[in-house]
């Protein structure tokens, strides 16, 4: 290869580099750097008679043209702060499986029942099994229109002529650009055909959503550029083997953050749970020790979600630690509090930690539920059904305030929570609120 014709993009995190290195110098990741040709390369100074004034935001007009789309379902229209939004750029990720392709079936079709165009690219299944799923799923609509083609250049062409007002493309992996010699799924590609997308949904002030697929190391495949490019990231996750399937809003340009909307997959396709709260918490066991409320939240709508804890004696010389909807390094740091601050001898012990009902939880109010339920479950002693727990903790063992409080409040009380624990600085004056300093505190409070 001639020198200065090749780069090499991280697909792990996006760095680029002149040359190619068996491990990523930016990440440390191995393998994962991959070459990309350069091409159209102008030499030479800027132009700097090219010109563009900027202007003062206040002399800004508001694009009144721009219109929300329904998808159909409220519960997704509030997540997304009221639908698509006109030459919106949605990413859609989720493991294989999980529903994606029926969701966007499903909004594809309530989209044209509607009276507007709709184009379903799938690069993934013939058009004959998408009619079959349709039938299944009552989405058969006159104005649904289906291509299966992984030609970018074809599926451009089609737009064009056809003129949607709605484009699903299933998925970024699977189209590919003739231009490019690498093939569909690689780095390049997935720059090359997501980047054309997105500007021609910008150039027609076409809303679309792009299908993302998850690697098995739970990013989306390619690189994060996909995230960046566009308005709004949409992950949608659930358990295997469980019908509910939860929809987070991760990005987004038009809207809030945090959102969720959950889901509940059947045999006629995805319906809408209107109270996640009491599906959560229906299984819930009573009287059992290890199990703990938590009332979670994000966004606008907290949910209760139940936490299991496992802890019991180890067979092996390190002991395992698993989670299940948690980071297993949030474990790690819970347990190493629970040792020093709280004095549980936890050294010995296996522990598995489950969220029930299949929410990935990053936020940091579910610290001290968590701490509460390994030692609910290292006491034997169970936690009553009508206590639930948020906060953060610090290293030291203090809690620390967190977002939402009066929303948790709000949610508890609706589902007959009436005692809830939390950090010391919460900002609410409810009597039924009991705050507390640090997790040893908590600990004396529920198993005295
Ligand atoms: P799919 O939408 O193909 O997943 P993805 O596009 O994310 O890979 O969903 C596939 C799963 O959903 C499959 O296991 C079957 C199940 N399913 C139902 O349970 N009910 C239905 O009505 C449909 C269409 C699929
Ligand atoms: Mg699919």
């Amino acid at each position: 290869m001639a020198k200065g014709k090749s780069k090499y993009i991280c697909s792990n995190c996006g760095a680029t580099f002149p040359r190619w290195y068996g491990k990523c110098p930016n990440c440390l990741s191995w393998n994962t750097l991959v070459e990309e040709k350069i091409t159209n390369s102008k030499k030479g100074n800027f132009n700097i008679e090219t010109e563009a004034i900027p202007k003062p935001i206040t002399e800004i007009e508001e694009n009144i043209n721009l219109k929300r789309l329904s998808t159909g379902f409220r519960n997704l229209d509030e997540a997304l702060s009221g639908g698509f939004i006109t030459g919106q750029v949605t990413l859609l990720s989720g493991e294989p499986g999980i529903g994606k392709s029926t969701l966007l079936l499903q909004v594809a079709s309530n989209i044209a029942k509607t009276g507007k165009k709709v184009i379903y690219i799938s690069g993934e299944e013939a058009t004959n099994q998408i009619y079959l799923r349709g039938k299944r799923l009552n989405a058969l609509s006159g104005n649904l229109y289906i291509l299966s083609e992984t030609n970018l250049e074809v599926i451009l062409n089609a737009i064009d002529k056809l003129t949607p007002e709605f484009l699903i493309v299933d998925s970024i992996q699977t189209i590919y650009s003739p231009r490019l010699e690498s093939i569909a799924g690689s780095v390049s590609q997935v720059r090359e055909t997501s980047g054309k997308l997105t500007e021609i949904a910008k150039q027609k002030s076409l809303p679309t959503v792009i299908v993302g697929q998850i690697t098995k190391e739970g990013s989306i495949a390619g690189p994060k550029i996909l995230e960046h490019l566009v308005d709004t990231v949409v992950y949608f996750e659930g358990e295997r083997g469980q019908a509910y399937r939860v929809l987070k809003i991760i990005k987004n340009r038009f809207g809030a953050t945090g959102e969720i909307a959950v889901f509940n997959m059947t045999s006629y396709g995805l319906k809408e749970v209107e109270e996640p709260s009491s599906l959560f918490l229906s299984e819930k066991p009573q009287n059992k020790a290890g199990s703990i409320i938590f009332p979670y939240t994000e966004g606008s709508k907290p949910i209760l979600v139940e936490i299991q804890a496992l802890v019991s004696k180890s067979f092996y010389s390190i002991p395992q630690r698993k989670t299940q909807g948690v980071d297993i390094n949030k474990l790690s740091i819970i347990t190493a509090i629970l040792e020093k601050e709280a004095g549980l001898k936890l050294g010995d012990k296996d522990i598995f930690i489950n969220i029930v009902g299949g929410i990935y939880i990053k936020e940091p109010a579910v610290d001290l539920p968590l701490a509460l339920a390994i030692a609910s479950s290292y006491f034997n002693k169970p936690i009553p059904s009508d206590i639930a727990v948020f906060g953060e903790l610090g290293l030291a063992g203090e809690t620390r305030s967190v977002y939402y409080t009066d929303l948790r409040i709000k949610e508890c009380k609706k589902f007959n929570i009436n005692k809830i624990i939390a950090p010391r600085f919460t900002d609410n004056n409810d009597k039924e609120v009991i705050k507390v300093s640090n997790i040893k505190e908590a600990i004396n409070i529920l198993f005295p």
